[in-house]
């Protein structure tokens, strides 16, 4: 049984004194998601990371919205994952498409921290999707398929276990045009039996989450499809009052 999976993406958005507050506000909402089998998450700035990991629920997954690949040395402006390991993160968004088209992060250099983060024994949250015209062009499935088989590279079963995969189509991203909930499980769906030829059985236990213009409106639309076991939230996930009515109107 997969556990469900409600992870907020906070971007660039909160001061460290908006994200504490934020982190107190949740706190008692993380029982009520762990007695539902539901895991509760947030994905604040880099800056935010200690508060919220204080301040938080200790329930609460806190992870990291991007890191380098390599452990140290001359990366001005780059993370390392040892960073993120000494405040007690040991998740990490990769590959979100707001990085894949302004920070160039490419489906190879995803595969590399992928890598590094699974040899540290860190759940990486793998984000792929397709933009407007690669839905409209009908190219969804090959463009996808490509992102999972090249990110996912030389990874074993094993691996992959705690493997997280978020499908967020861009053209539903902070659009309040979301993919349908056929949509989103079409592609979870595909996506899932692409991770069953890469790994196997394994695949059955993937968490593979649908983003985009997720609110508390529609999340039990897509949470209520079999291969969508979660949702990745931007927007709906900064205020306290809509991260919780995406739990409650899951429950
Ligand atoms: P919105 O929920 O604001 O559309 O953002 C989705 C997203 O990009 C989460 O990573």
């Amino acid at each position: 049984m997969r556990r469900k999976l409600l992870l907020g993406n906070w971007k660039m958005n909160k001061l460290v004194s908006e994200a504490r507050d934020f982190a107190l506000a949740s706190k008692p909402l993380v029982g009520t998601a762990l007695k539902n089998n539901i895991d509760l998450g947030v994905a604040p700035t880099y800056l935010s990371l200690d508060t919220v990991k204080k301040n938080a629920d200790k329930g609460m997954i806190v992870a990291a919205q991007n890191v380098h690949f390599n452990d140290h040395g001359a990366f001005t402006g780059e993370i390392s994952i040892s960073m993120l390991k000494e405040l007690g993160i040991d998740w990490c968004l990769i590959g979100h498409s707001e990085r894949r088209e302004y920070d160039n992060e490419t489906n190879e250099k995803c595969n590399l921290k992928i890598k590094a983060l699974i040899a540290n024994d860190m759940v990486p949250v793998y984000c792929c999707g397709e933009s407007l015209s690669t839905f409209e062009a009908g190219n969804t499935k090959a463009f996808v398929s490509e992102q999972i088989r090249v990110g996912l590279r030389d990874l074993t079963a094993a691996d992959v276990k705690n493997l997280v995969v978020a499908y967020e189509p861009i053209w539903s991203i902070g659009t309040g045009k979301n993919a349908s909930a056929e949509i989103a499980q079409d592609i979870c769906s595909f996506i899932r039996s692409i991770l069953k030829e890469m790994f196997g059985n394994v695949a059955n236990d993937i968490r593979i989450l649908y983003g985009g213009s997720v609110k508390p409106e529609n999340v039990k639309a897509y949470l209520s499809c079999p291969d969508v076991d979660g949702a990745l939230v931007g927007g709906a996930s900064l205020k306290i009052d809509s991260y919780e009515g995406l739990l409650t109107n899951i429950l």
